[in-house]
């Protein structure tokens, strides 16, 4: 039999390069399942190793539009032959589906901006009337900002939806959502590897709502214009939080324990009574260099370290199962 791999399931190359040099820095074996196409033989048995989820809700703004449901299925294959999943079947349902995560999230004691889902213009509309202003809209499976508009009336919406600028989700459920103001333009995204608190890290929100912190993402930015560019680029955009201590990392962990998740981003906003809004909830995370190099913290280092030691747990299992 095939000596156990750590193997890696994405559809994006970009995102997994940095992947690749932390794993060859710590000798590890390691495969890629770039799962756009493909066949899954159900008769087949999957091979040894720890599998690594890391399918991305915005997937199909890749030309990927299958990929998250082919991953769906490989990833009950391996559950049902009980292969170690870090960010299992259940991980990837929250993350093609902010309803999910929401409900999901409620039950560990975590707010959560008060949300209606919609399905259908008239019903997207239906569901403003019920929201106080300002209300954003955002798509139930994004990933990277998709669908995310601000809105000062439910006029102003009624205009947009009937609009050719209007855009469905993938999944057709469009998010009607309390505008949650911060007093100073930021979020916070709080990182865990292996379930573990790693770092939180503050994003500026001057430029718009598209944040990824993976440096590809940072080039031709849709929300860049060039004018503001300028004045943003004298403070990063990322920055880690030294000393950040909150009972929110907690709940996190719980909630991170319960649904399967093991590596995670999860995004936060305080309003200005210091209240925290929980929104976002990032299964396949990617991290910012300039504010890693700054704090001296590393995420993907982190990951490839989590799922070595995974693996070496696997190895030893084999062989005490082997001398029994
Ligand atoms: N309820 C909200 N109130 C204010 N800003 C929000 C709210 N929800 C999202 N945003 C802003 O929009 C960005 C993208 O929204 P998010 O829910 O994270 O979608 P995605 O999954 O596409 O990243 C957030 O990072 C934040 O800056
Ligand atoms: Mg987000």
């Amino acid at each position: 039999m095939d000596k156990p791999k750590i193997y890696v399931i994405h559809e994006n190359d970009a995102w997994v390069a940095p992947l690749r040099d932390a794993f060859a820095a710590l000798n590890l074996p390691y495969e890629e399942w770039f799962l756009s196409e493909g066949t899954l033989d159900l008769a087949e048995e999957p091979p040894r190793g720890v599998f690594y989820n890391r399918m991305s809700a915005s997937s199909h703004t890749r030309g990927h539009r299958y990929a998250a449901e082919l991953t769906g299925g490989v990833l009950s294959w391996l559950e049902r032959h009980g292969r170690r999943v870090v960010n299992n079947g259940r991980a990837l349902q929250l993350e093609v589906s902010k309803v999910a995560q929401y409900s999901a999230l409620a039950g560990y004691g975590i707010r959560t901006p008060r949300t209606i889902a919609a399905v259908g213009r008239e019903s997207i509309v239906a569901a403003a009337r019920k929201m106080s202003v300002p209300f954003i809209t955002k798509h139930n499976r994004a990933g990277k900002g998709l669908g995310v508009k601000l809105f000062q009336s439910v006029d102003a919406l009624e205009e947009h939806v009937v609009s050719a600028a209007f855009e469905d989700s993938v999944d057709g459920i469009t998010l009607i959502q309390e505008y949650i103001r911060a007093p100073e333009p930021f979020i916070t995204r709080v990182e865990f590897v292996g379930g573990k608190y790693l770092y939180a890290v503050r994003v500026d929100t001057t430029l718009g709502f598209e944040l990824c912190p993976a440096d590809v993402c940072q080039v031709g930015d849709a929300f860049c214009p060039a004018g503001e560019w300028e004045s943003a680029a004298a403070a990063p955009r990322f920055r880690i939080v030294r000393g950040f201590a909150h009972p929110i990392i907690e709940r996190y962990r719980h909630f991170l324990a319960a649904n399967g998740i093991g590596i995670a981003g999860i995004e936060f906003i305080a309003d200005a009574r210091g209240e925290i809004y929980t929104y976002d909830v990032n299964t396949n995370t990617n991290y910012n260099a300039a504010a890693e190099a700054e704090a001296g913290l590393y995420g993907i280092r982190a990951i490839a370290a989590y799922l070595g030691g995974e693996l070496s747990k696997l190895e030893h299992t084999g062989v005490r199962a082997r001398a029994a």
